[in-house]
């Protein structure tokens, strides 16, 4: 595990879009694994003003979302394909057909999650998964349970989860209390996955991440088996953590 300290969450969004960009520039048709919630929004805005400076290109890259909200429609403000034409799509130029997240809306979840699978598989596989973490280290919406998921399914969302995620909706109660998500399995497939966190709230998980016992009830603990991983961190997400362990960028 590689982990970066930046002094603030505008350095963490500019070190992540940079990791971006190098990996588009290598490989122009890149498939990345995209995150939403609050942690990568300064990311996004970064890759955005590089793609109108152009800077970057992504007419070549396919994207797939880790996660989105069951049976929320994607024309709500707050479902995760709504976030991410909001903060990303509509302002570059990858193609539509090239952006997969989950579709929460469908009576066959079975089918919609063996689909999404295959999708990722036949697209040559994740090159850059980006990932934030939950209070409870949860990934994607793998959430603290006794067994690692392999593949996407349907979870219950964990209360700490769904009181987490109710300030961006008007009250808890419309928080949805299921989601699709990628497995830990299909995350852990990733050939580089680059963990974002900032602020004091993340800085248990991060240390449970780094130090704690390879566990599913802290799901993020796997990804100190990977060998491409990197955690980009501000210093309040890496306070817990020992100094040596980390380089300050
Ligand atoms: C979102 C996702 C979640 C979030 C996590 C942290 O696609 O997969 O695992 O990354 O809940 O959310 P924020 O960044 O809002 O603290």
């Amino acid at each position: 595990m590689r982990i970066l300290v930046c002094k603030n969450y505008e350095e963490m969004s500019k070190k992540a879009a940079q990791m971006i960009l190098s990996q588009v520039t290598l490989k122009p048709n890149s498939v990345l694994g995209l995150a939403t919630g609050s942690t990568p929004m300064g990311m996004y805005k970064e890759l955005v003003s590089m793609y109108k400076n152009k800077v970057i290109d992504f007419s070549e890259v396919t994207t797939f979302n880790l996660d989105e909200y069951y049976q929320l429609p994607i024309t709500n403000d707050q479902s995760y394909h709504y976030f991410m034409h909001e903060n990303l799509f509509n302002h570059i130029n990858v193609k539509k057909e090239n952006i997969h997240v989950p579709n929460g809306m469908v009576k066959d979840i079975e089918a919609e999650c063996s689909r999404y699978d295959n999708f990722i598989k036949e697209s040559g596989g994740i090159d850059i998964q980006v990932l934030g973490i939950g209070h409870n280290a949860h990934i994607g919406f793998n959430e603290p349970t006794i067994n690692f998921e392999r593949g996407t399914h349907l979870v219950d969302l964990k209360e700490s989860t769904i009181e987490a995620n109710a300030r961006f909706f008007d009250k808890i109660e419309d928080v949805p209390r299921k989601a699709i998500t990628m497995g830990t399995g299909s995350i852990f497939k990733a050939r580089k996955i680059m963990l974002l966190a900032c602020g004091e709230g993340k800085a248990e998980a991060i240390y449970n991440t780094v130090y704690g016992k390879v566990i599913p009830e802290v799901p993020a603990s796997i990804l100190q088996f990977h060998n491409d991983i990197v955690l980009i961190l501000d210093e309040e997400a890496a306070s817990k953590l020992n100094p040596e362990d980390y380089k300050i960028v």
